[in-house]
């Protein structure tokens, strides 16, 4: 499988403003490069105190703008030229003075210049603050974030925890992975802004007794692609787990569940405010009939227990059910006749949607081929049918469900 590069083609501006977190900023210019971005760095006096523009240099691949008189520049204009260029400019570390700045329009930087200069429309701000808790929490600087905000300015957290002066709060600086996934989104379309979208993912774990249950080789991976794809896109996600070790996609709330029961009583109360609802979970079908108190003792026994089991809620058939439903979309994974079983479950389910694999052999993988399935047609997604990642495929499949949700509206 060949690496997604998700921001191929993107010349990304990174300023540097002083602060500890400035190394960090050092593994997020590798991690932006790595993502296929080009990314010119641009830092200020004071980012200068705690990483040397060397470092900058050699991970980026481009000299590093300190000055707005870089003789470099042939018209002399670098705050001109950088900003024309640029796909983003992305203030990390921003610290309470340079947000201040920014929110004055002060110019007396090359960073800040740029900043001004921008041309708004085609050239995003995204700052990510990084500062003491009390600094962060402070009423000028509040103040400073919500006219940021207002001027366009996208923040990006800041996080929680450890803070360099010892401290703990709110106020440290992303993580160069956590702001890579927020521009990464930010470059995203909005295919369902401000919409409600719900999710189930992994397996189901059902148990015999304390130590023991049922489950199945579901790793979530797909559904929890989904849930990260469908908060690119814009949507307020949830996402209902079963019992996997996956880390939570940014942005998405998340409700850890064991079992199919669970899972139910978690989606059910939450169904009716959502507009999509998405079912990728590979849900127990049956679990025991009863669940004994203690450990099943092996001792003095010369015949293995047997089990009865009983039959397990289905999930989607009954959000489906319901009087108003979200636009639902099923999944089913076979091990044959992907389009026979697929459309029989839409059927039987009554969504307008399902996505069929072949479950065996992509449980667990990093890519897989879907078919896309409604009452009429299906079309293979990708469309040569060649193994995609999950992530790619849970992106355009967004865009597919927003355009259909759209279409089935009265
Ligand atoms: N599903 C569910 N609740 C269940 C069983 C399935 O919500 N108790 C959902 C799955 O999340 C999936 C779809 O229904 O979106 C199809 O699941 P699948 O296990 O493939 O089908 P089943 O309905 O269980 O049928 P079968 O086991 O016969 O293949």
């Amino acid at each position: 499988m060949s690496e997604r590069l998700d921001l191929h083609g993107k010349h990304i501006v990174l300023g540097l403003t002083g602060g500890v977190a400035c190394y960090k900023s050092a593994e997020f210019v590798r991690l932006l490069t790595k993502a296929g971005a080009t990314v010119q760095v641009v830092m200020t006096e004071a980012a200068q105190a705690f990483i040397t523009p060397v470092t900058m240099q050699a991970l980026s691949g481009l000299p590093v703008v300190t000055s707005q008189w870089d003789a470099r520049e042939p018209n002399n204009m670098a705050h001109i030229n950088l900003s024309r260029e640029a796909d983003a400019i992305v203030v990390a570390p921003a610290s309470a003075d340079f947000m201040a700045k920014l929110v004055q329009g002060r110019a007396d930087d090359v960073l800040s210049l740029l900043c001004l200069a921008r041309p708004r429309a085609a050239c995003p701000l995204l700052v990510a603050p990084a500062m003491n808790r009390e600094m962060w929490s402070h009423p000028a600087t509040q103040r400073n974030v919500t006219a940021l905000e207002q001027d366009g300015a996208m923040i990006l957290g800041p996080g929680v925890g450890d803070q360099a002066c010892g401290e703990v709060g709110d106020g440290r600086m992303l993580e160069p992975a956590e702001l890579l996934e927020d521009l990464i989104a930010f470059f995203q379309p909005k295919s369902l802004q401000w919409l409600r979208v719900l999710i189930t993912a992994g397996p189901t774990f059902e148990p015999i007794d304390p130590v023991r249950g049922i489950t199945n080789h579901s790793s979530g991976k797909m559904g929890f692609a989904l849930a990260r794809a469908a908060a690119e896109a814009g949507a307020q996600v949830t996402l209902i787990a079963g019992p996997v070790h996956l880390p939570t996609p940014r942005g998405v709330q998340r409700v850890d569940v064991m079992t199919a029961q669970q899972m139910l009583d978690a989606v059910l109360p939450l169904a009716t405010s959502q507009d999509v609802f998405i079912a990728t979970a590979a849900v127990a079908d049956w679990r025991p009939a009863t669940l004994s108190q203690h450990k099943i003792k092996k001792e003095g026994k010369k015949v293995a227990p047997t089990f009865e089991l009983t039959e397990n809620p289905d999930i989607l058939a009954a959000v489906a059910s319901l009087p108003k439903p979200p636009y639902c979309v099923g999944f089913a994974a076979e091990s044959e006749n992907l389009l026979e079983h697929a459309r029989a479950k839409l059927l039987r389910k009554q969504i307008p949607l399902i996505i069929g694999n072949l479950g065996p052999s992509t449980f667990g993988r990093d890519d897989n081929a879907l078919l896309v399935v409604d009452a009429q047609a299906h079309h293979a997604l990708p469309a040569d049918g060649a193994p995609t990642d999950k992530l790619t495929l849970a992106r355009a499949l967004m865009q597919e469900i927003a355009t259909r949700r759209q279409a089935s509206k009265p």
